[in-house]
């Protein structure tokens, strides 16, 4: 797919996607290994898009799961096609009975339909889903499987096989191996742990908000109508808001969607006042947009000077670490760092569980027998 490292962010780059040698390093090593690669990272970060520029700039065909909660083997890999099975039964009743006539008891006119089994269970009734597709198609694809993190836990176990061995296996049909390796790009959110196999089945890669010169790459490239000195300032904004900790820190597609609204009202200067207006494009959440117009005073007088703001200050990080924001990731790589609250929590992790009273004996006593309709004591 790739010659090089750099090949790789060359063409990446030709299909206007911005990728940094990181992200472009595992990309390569990904191809030529043929291993999934797993992005995990916060909304908006580019990790879709990154698959859907992999498909452009490769001129192979782009296969996605959607992954979501309650989502079985029949959505992912392959079905039975009920209703075709019941139309043709129905069109060939009369050959049916033909192949039954002279069955004199229920048990051998059963054994007559069950040898025709194969006929039913065979490639014309199968309806293919996003994995076996990718896995039968003529051509090499890019296979993304999006939002792994949303599925159950029985289909990760579902993605095993075809993630390690790239083979789907039907037990009515046996074992389809892929004719040309799929390039496989796996996202997650990370709302949940992933499992430790699936995890070991692929390159694995913290995406994270880019460099404040990357954001402003990307911005650019969007042709957003932004004049650049204020998108400079605006990445510089956007990468103070991160700073702040919010429940939804803004995204890039955020900063995008900014810079095009502050285009279209045709804001000549960001001062506080035009940012203060237009930051619920960027902040989502009552609370963090309280936080966010309080520090916006602050970031809109240091915004000339804070290009080097690290992209998430509140995972500190080591000023041993040459910038590549290892001890970030290491921070969040740990167990259990998902807790109340984060971005994707379920509500009823979100808000604390209503106290149960305790209830004297005598107090229940008096609530049931009231129900009676008559006095125990
Ligand atoms: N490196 C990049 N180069 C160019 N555009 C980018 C890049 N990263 C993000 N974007 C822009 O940000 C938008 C959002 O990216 P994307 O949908 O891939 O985010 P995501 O990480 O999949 O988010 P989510 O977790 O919410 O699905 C893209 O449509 C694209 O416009
Ligand atoms: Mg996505």
């Amino acid at each position: 797919m790739f010659d090089s490292v750099d090949d790789v962010i060359d063409r990446l780059a030709s299909v206007g996607y911005l990728a940094d040698r990181q992200l472009a390093t595992s990309v390569f090593v990904q191809s030529r290994l043929e291993k999934p690669i797993l992005l995990e990272g916060p909304a908006g970060v580019g990790k879709t898009e990154l698959a859907k520029a992999l498909s452009k700039a490769s001129g192979r065909r782009l296969v996605r799961l959607q992954c979501y909660e309650g989502q079985d083997e029949t959505k992912a890999l392959y079905e039975w096609d009920y209703g075709k099975q019941m139309l043709y039964t129905q069109l060939l009743r009369e050959k049916i009975g033909q192949i039954i006539e002279d069955s004199t008891d229920l048990a051998s006119a059963i054994t007559r339909i069950s040898e025709q089994d194969s006929a039913f269970f065979s490639e014309r009734f199968l309806a293919e889903r996003p994995l076996l597709a990718a896995v039968r198609a003529d051509e090499p694809v890019v296979l993304l499987i999006d939002e792994v993190d949303r599925s159950d836990e029985a289909l990760e176990a579902v993605l095993l096989e075809v993630l390690a061995e790239q083979q789907v296996t039907i037990p009515e049909l046996g074992t389809f191996a892929a004719k040309q390796a799929p390039c496989v790009v796996l996202t997650s959110n990370n709302t949940r742990d992933l499992s430790a196999a699936l995890k070991r089945r692929c390159l694995h890669l913290f995406l994270d908000y880019p460099s404040a010169e990357r954001e402003l790459d990307i911005i650019r490239r969007k042709q957003t109508g932004l004049d650049d000195v204020l998108a400079e300032h605006l990445v510089s904004v956007v990468r103070g808001l991160r700073s702040l900790g919010l429940r939804k820190p803004p995204s890039i597609s955020e900063t995008i969607d900014w810079a095009r609204t502050l285009a279209v009202l045709g804001t000549e200067s960001l001062a506080h006042q035009q940012l203060a207006d237009t930051i619920s494009v960027v902040v989502k959440y009552d609370r963090d947009l309280e936080r966010a117009l309080e520090a916006l005073p602050g970031f809109t007088a240091s915004a000339e000077s804070d290009s080097d703001r690290p992209a998430t200050a509140v995972y500190q990080s080591d000023p041993d670490d040459e910038g590549h924001g290892k001890a970030v990731r290491e921070q969040r790589n740990r167990l259990g760092r998902h807790g109340p609250g984060h971005y994707g929590a379920r509500a009823e992790d979100v808000s604390p569980q209503p106290r149960i009273p305790e209830v004297s004996a005598s107090q229940g006593d008096r609530s049931f027998t009231s129900k009676l309709g008559r006095r125990t004591r």
